[in-house]
């Protein structure tokens, strides 16, 4: 087990392999934090007690613990009693009262981890990789009781927390506040990182000192959302890719979130991270229970990178799921950048034959194939093929790729709905509203209410319909807007508040259903580009479209920022057209290759306009890609120049084994007359001799490669990019 209790100490110890975790059961039984960090040898830790003790004294009688919870180091902090920091949990008792007070009852260790109903988490198969830690804290007065879940996985050093609240008293309660993770970190110097972001500009990487007061990032969207992603980082002044301290944290959640940390007036840091309190609130009715999401925390002394590399082995590991999770991900090609919503059958199986000389393994249909869609003002929600533009039907055209030789895949947006849709004539209550109201469109459509359990089943009868009787190896899952005017039809006044969770779960009910129903279809996510691009969807879709930004340049910043969490094989990146269509930027044809080959690799343009010389480079990316995309899609990857920090950007991804390694460098801006250019690599074995292949091919030590560096060429011009394949000879 590595989950170790000291009762003469009233102290839990989760240890990994690298990481140590470690908690105390305080005299006044309120549950402290005492240690996170690289792992420490299990035994007395009473040091570690008077290091967290403000307190002057050294007899723990004397210590007043119940007046001076504001000063103490906690792990799951209530509002109401002497701690005024922001807090993880907050209750609205039947009498008007908001006061809580979690003392210590018990706790269980459990090998392995327990699966949370109907959401989203980590997993552990039988692998012994997982250890489960449940502290049961309850408040005395009102019976309510919090399961807090702590799993530490040996191999990532990773922990998975969550809350259970469960209302064990005689009278509804609501919780207004109910986050998933708490955790004060003791005084240090640290930067606060985020992603934010915008559509076609996702998750720029934000770093900025934690001076004092707090920094907060969060959606109340209903949707992780463009604009920031549930993922944040508290990092050591210093830390850079290979040195200093990282504490990452990832909620695994779709919808409204909150992550922020506070720094207090003694300079320790509390970090909290759950579903947004903003405009939430839950009823808990007598016996009723309430689970929080789960967070991710991943802690490093060896800079982001190592932290990165922790978090995308726990991701391709222990969230991703399904047939599609270990397997070499097909190539594509995506219909939507070459023809819109303009497109006949003819055109369409112009591109697949096109595609499959090119040696491309999939065509996706995407938008404009149902209803009487020619733009985005109509037909969603009628989910049956548009014979105007399809006269044989969608099953026609889809075994008609399928004999030239690639595999269909379509594209669906079932969370929504359009006011011109058969769907919306026959259930005009079916959309998120509030009566008498305006309803707002945005792109021309509402949100389906998926807090309603015969709306989902609807939606996922159709969908369900179309994938059991038409070839289909592969679904786009869009989502185009966030959510507004959040009142259910279905759902009394006091629990209007809880719909913008009950649409995440709904939407995970579907996708769960949709998802086990057609195990051997490849699943990717999408909204709006990355507007959900979040380990929520990983669990159900191993891959998600990461931006409708497909400019190789603009894809270096935003490939490179989702990498901090995010594995290279949830990446969706394609090469599209020159002049691009969101920036208008000309790239060559190889630099948008090289920067899509580090991702899950794709076209998105009209394949039938290239040249012969353009179709020679395409055959070459594709065969290139096919030849490497196991080591690019499960490599480890290190991350060497960031795009936000200047002309350059690079990046290699090291096979497991070290044997193999990709290297993919790019230079924004041409630099006249440049100097002698070297590039450091790193995550090679120093001892291997690796033969190189690039624009330079040559042999050369792994030492060398990593002290002295890979030469680059020089004489470019703008937007130019090499890619390298190295193998251990
Ligand atoms: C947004 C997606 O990000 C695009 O790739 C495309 O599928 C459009 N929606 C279609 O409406």
């Amino acid at each position: 087990m590595a989950i170790h209790f000291h009762r003469d100490q009233s102290i839990l110890h989760l240890q990994s392999a690298s990481t140590s975790y470690i908690i105390n059961i305080y005299p006044s039984k309120m549950i402290g934090q005492l240690y996170w960090g690289p792992r420490l040898e299990d035994g007395d830790f009473s040091n570690l007690v008077s290091l967290v003790n403000r307190n002057n004294t050294t007899d723990p009688a004397k210590i007043d613990y119940e007046g001076m919870e504001d000063v103490l180091f906690q792990e799951y902090p209530c509002y109401g009693t002497t701690d005024f920091r922001p807090p993880a949990l907050q209750v609205l008792q039947n009498d008007g009262s908001s006061i809580s007070s979690l003392r210590y009852v018990s706790h269980q260790i459990i090998g392995g981890k327990p699966a949370l109903a109907g959401m989203p988490a980590t997993w552990c198969a039988n692998d012994n990789d997982a250890d489960t830690l449940v502290i049961v804290l309850k408040d005395e007065l009102t019976k309510l009781a919090v399961e807090l879940s702590y799993t530490i996985f040996q191999s990532t050093g990773a922990i998975a927390r969550s809350a259970r609240i469960t209302n064990a008293g005689t009278s509804p309660v609501q919780l207004r506040h109910a986050l998933s993770m708490a955790i004060d970190l003791p005084p240090q110097d640290l930067d606060f990182i985020h992603f934010q972001g915008t559509w076609a500009r996702e998750r720029e990487l934000i770093r900025q000192p934690l001076k004092g007061g707090s920094h907060l990032v969060e959606s109340t969207r209903g949707i992780s959302s463009h604009q920031q992603n549930p993922f944040i980082v508290l990092a050591s002044p210093d830390c850079g890719e290979e040195r200093g301290t990282a504490y990452g944290f990832s909620l695994v959640w779709s919808g409204n979130f909150v992550a922020r940390a506070d720094k207090d007036q003694f300079g320790s840091t509390r970090v909290l991270m759950g579903i947004n309190p903003f405009d939430f609130s839950y009823k808990l009715e007598t016996g009723e229970s309430f689970q929080t999401p789960e967070c991710l925390m991943v802690q490093s002394d060896a800079g982001f990178g190592d932290m990165s590399r922790r978090f995308h082995r726990l991701f391709r590991d222990k969230l991703v799921r399904g047939n599609w999770a270990k397997k070499e991900r097909p190539i594509l090609v995506n219909n939507w950048e070459a023809t819109y919503f303009d497109f006949t059958a003819d055109k369409i199986l112009d591109i697949a034959r096109a595609g499959k000389e090119l040696g491309i393994d999939l065509f996706v249909l995407d938008d404009g194939w149902f209803g009487h869609r020619d733009s985005d003002n109509s037909s969603l929600g009628d989910w049956f093929e548009d014979r105007r533009k399809l006269p044989d039907g969608l099953k026609d055209l889809a075994e008609r790729v399928t004999k030239e030789g690639l595999m269909f895949g379509l594209w669906f947006e079932p969370e929504m709905i359009s006011p011109d849709s058969e769907l919306y004539k026959a259930h005009p209550d079916w959309c998120l509203h509030v009566e008498g109201r305006h309803r707002t469109q945005i792109r021309n459509q509402y949100v389906l209410d998926l807090s309603r359990k015969d709306v989902r089943d609807g939606i996922v009868a159709m969908v369900s319909e179309i994938l059991s009787t038409v070839p289909i190896s592969y679904v786009k899952w869009d989502m185009n807007r966030p959510l507004t005017e959040m009142g259910s039809a279905k759902l009394p006044a006091d629990r209007q508040r809880e719909i913008s969770y009950r649409y995440v779960m709904g939407v995970y009910d579907m996708m769960e259903r949709i998802t086990s129903a057609f195990p051997e279809v490849l699943f990717e996510g999408c909204s709006g580009g990355g507007a959900r691009f979040d380990p929520g969807i990983l669990y159900y879709m191993p891959q998600i479209w990461t931006s409708d930004d497909s400019d190789a340049v603009e894809r270096l910043k935003i490939q490179y920022a989702t990498s901090f969490a995010y594995p290279v094989s949830t990446i969706g990146a394609h090469v599209s057209a020159s002049p691009n269509h969101q920036c208008g930027r000309v790239t060559p044809l190889e630099t948008r290759g090289n920067v899509a080959m580090s991702g899950n690799f794709g076209y998105e343009l009209d394949l039938t306009k290239f040249n012969d010389s353009e179709k020679e480079v395409v055959k070459g990316q594709v065969a290139f890609y096919k030849k490497y995309r196991r080591l690019v899609q499960n490599g480890d990857l290190y991350r060497l120049k960031s795009p936000f920090e200047g002309n350059e950007t690079a990046w290699t991804i090291v096979s497991t084994d070290k044997t193999e390694a990709f290297v993919m460098y790019a230079s924004v801006l041409a630099v006249p007359n440049p100097p002698l250019r070297v590039l450091k690599l790193a995550g090679l074995d120093p001892a291997a001799l690796y033969r190189i292949e690039g624009p330079t091919t040559y042999r050369c030590r792994g030492d060398q490669l990593m002290q002295a560096g890979l030469r680059l060429p020089t004489s470019w011009g703008d937007f130019q990019s090499a890619v390298w394949v190295l193998s251990k000879e």
